[in-house]
């Protein structure tokens, strides 16, 4: 599932939500909440405008399509804001993909460090440039001001 708001290349960002992250509102919502993932994606290019991103918000429950959305992020150098669900834990595949991206920010709705220890460890966070953990989907809003303050750094500099 994709939704998007277009911009101009230098300006996009992609939110990839990886597996049972589609479930969101129905789904254990007194640890992910209770905003469903359209209310979630709806927020997220709310936010983008603020900010003067263009967001795409995409979940996908399948790994394979997981990675081709890297590869494709890669091959265009765009920012991406990525939560792996459960796949953070032990998608070695994911890892390798996501290293690839110039620009990534690992996102959990969870404090993954205060629940069962197999969440404790990520895969994915060793090739982030950050993590956000237990902010809920505010931790989606400050990955995004934290990419729009890079874009505008890299731009700037390209001016002058
Ligand atoms: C999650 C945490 C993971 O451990 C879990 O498997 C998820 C969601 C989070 O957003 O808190 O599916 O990534």
């Amino acid at each position: 599932m994709t939704s998007e708001v277009t911009g101009s290349s230098s300006s996009q960002v992609w939110v990839l939500n990886g597996v049972n992250l589609g479930r969101l509102g129905k789904r254990q919502p007194e640890i992910y909440g209770s905003t469903s993932h359209q209310q979630l994606v709806d927020r997220l290019l709310m936010a983008g405008q603020d900010l003067g991103l263009a967001v795409a918000v995409r979940q996908s429950d399948s790994e394979r399509e997981m990675i081709e959305w890297l590869h494709q992020a890669a091959d265009q150098h765009l920012p991406v804001v990525i939560n792996p669900g459960a796949w953070s834990h032990y998608s070695l595949a994911l890892a390798d993909a996501a290293r690839e991206i110039d620009l990534l920010v690992e996102v959990h709705l969870s404090n993954i460090y205060a629940r069962e220890s197999f969440r404790s460890h990520s895969v994915i966070s060793p090739v982030a440039k950050g993590v956000i953990s237990g902010l809920g989907i505010a931790g989606y809003e400050a990955a995004l001001a934290y990419v729009a303050t890079c874009l505008n750094a890299r731009s700037g500099a390209d001016d002058s």
